[in-house]
């Protein structure tokens, strides 16, 4: 990984062809904590090739487990964990770390995590993890950027009602309730697409979760539990991504290793946007009309809702409709930092605290752009593919953490674009 290579990008190129969709970076970061619970060896399929996949896979060696990749399968043999504690600098590359707590915890009754640093989205507390855990038995102590975490004997089962359905809470508890002692049961849930995998995984491991549907889930705690083999459903974002890339250069995509179940208030978006959208079992088609309709208002919302992670790619291609459209963001504090950079390539957008209000253009113009996180990255890129002249887009570490080698996918598709 070299953190300062950028993406230089000759817009204007009707994108056409096919493409796979890797692995959900977001369903595998939590199935690789999971595998720490399992007295033996794990197999996960259509594992993404992530810098946050292999983070997590550094976390797990740290721990004690032996983890092998081929191709797209991790193996991971828990059977010898024999430490508690992730160090600084693990718990700094990647926030979402702190699902390795309710893990640790579980396994070894121990565990000592730095506090995961903030993110580029505004403060990401852990509250509702810290809350929860130490209902089911866990003491945590907050000392000099630490948290030192001891149970007494195994955790403990409890209700755990959510004052918001957070999907990190929602995973850290699952991990830490199913070899506790007793029945947990969570109220108002996160409903995602990732959680019901980490559940299916579980339960293939020996658990005994139960997702009562509208966001309450019963597990009931074993003694412990086997390896699995698993494969991990298909990246949502990454679908959504493409498809804002097929719409903005008014081309047309056939997407393979999509779950359309998983896209519900997404596909109806880019319909309103004027695009074609056919899904068939796992696949996914999308023509791109001559000239984008605007989208009256997109909010971002808790799953089934619309996803927060497709609002910055999605607001990139709105900047080229011939109208205006509104988003709402609704879960993050502060998830507009693409905003500034998309003006440098001509978009017009004004944000007034939680909405943005896009007005369309009939072009963008290339320019040097800074990635400022993740999917804002993304969104760069979208408006690259379709901005006059070159776009080169900066901070490519941070695109690195979700999408898998998107410049090649990119270019198998009719896009000028390259890593230098
Ligand atoms: C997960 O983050 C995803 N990350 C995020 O994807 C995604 O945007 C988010 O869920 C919402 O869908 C992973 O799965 C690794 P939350 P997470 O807990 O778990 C507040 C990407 O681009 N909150 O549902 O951190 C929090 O500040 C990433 O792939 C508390 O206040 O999301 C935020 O405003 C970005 N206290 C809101 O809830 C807490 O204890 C949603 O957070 C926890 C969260």
């Amino acid at each position: 990984m070299f953190a300062v290579s950028k993406l230089v990008i000759e817009g204007g190129r009707k994108l056409q062809g096919e493409l796979f969709v890797h692995g959900a970076k977001n369903s595998a970061l939590p199935l690789l904590a999971a595998t720490l619970l399992c007295n033996g060896e794990s197999e996960l399929h259509n594992c993404p090739g992530l810098s946050d996949v292999e983070a997590s896979v550094r976390i797990l060696r740290h721990l004690g487990c032996r983890v092998n990749r081929q191709e797209d399968v991790l193996c991971v043999d828990a059977s010898s964990v024999d430490r508690c504690d992730i160090p600084d600098q693990l718990m700094r590359e990647m926030r979402s770390s702190i699902v390795f707590l309710g893990a640790i915890a579980a396994r070894i009754g121990h565990a000592k995590i730095s506090f995961p640093g903030g993110c580029e989205l505004g403060p990401r507390p852990i509250d509702l993890h810290l809350k929860a855990l130490r209902q089911m038995g866990l003491h945590i102590h907050e000392h000099h950027g630490y948290l030192d975490c001891k149970a007494d004997g195994k955790l403990k089962g409890a209700p755990v009602a959510l004052s918001f359905p957070s999907v990190g809470a929602t995973e850290n508890i699952l991990l830490a309730a199913v070899l506790a002692e007793g029945t947990t049961t969570i109220t108002n849930a996160a409903r995602e697409p990732e959680i019901s995998d980490l559940v299916d995984f579980l339960n293939k491991c020996g658990a005994r979760i139960v997702e009562t549907g509208e966001g309450t889930i019963v597990i009931s705690g074993v003694e412990s539990l086997h390896g699995a083999v698993h494969t991990v459903i298909p990246d949502r974002i990454a679908a959504t991504t493409y498809m804002t890339a097929a719409s903005v250069t008014g081309g047309n995509l056939l997407l393979h290793s999509v779950e359309p179940a998983h896209l519900g208030q997404v596909v109806p978006m880019f319909e309103e946007a004027g695009c074609m959208v056919r899904c068939r079992e796992n696949e996914l088609l999308i023509q791109a009309p001559q000239r984008l309709r605007p989208i009256k208002i997109v909010r971002t919302m808790p799953y089934p809702g619309f996803p927060t992670d497709a609002q910055a790619p999605v607001m990139a291609m709105t900047t080229l409709a011939s109208g205006t459209s509104v988003f709402v963001e609704n879960i993050f504090e502060s998830r507009y930092k693409h905003v500034g950079e998309l003006l440098r390539l001509g978009a017009n957008i004004k944000v007034e605290g939680r909405v943005a209000v896009v007005e369309g253009v009939d072009h963008l113009s290339g320019a040097e752009v800074e990635a400022p996180d993740l999917r804002g990255a993304a969104a760069l890129v979208t408006a690259g593919l379709a901005a006059e002249g070159i776009t080169q887009v900066n901070g490519l570490h941070h695109l690195d953490r979700g999408y898998e080698r998107l410049e090649k996918s990119l270019t198998a598709v009719g896009a000028a674009i390259k890593r230098i």
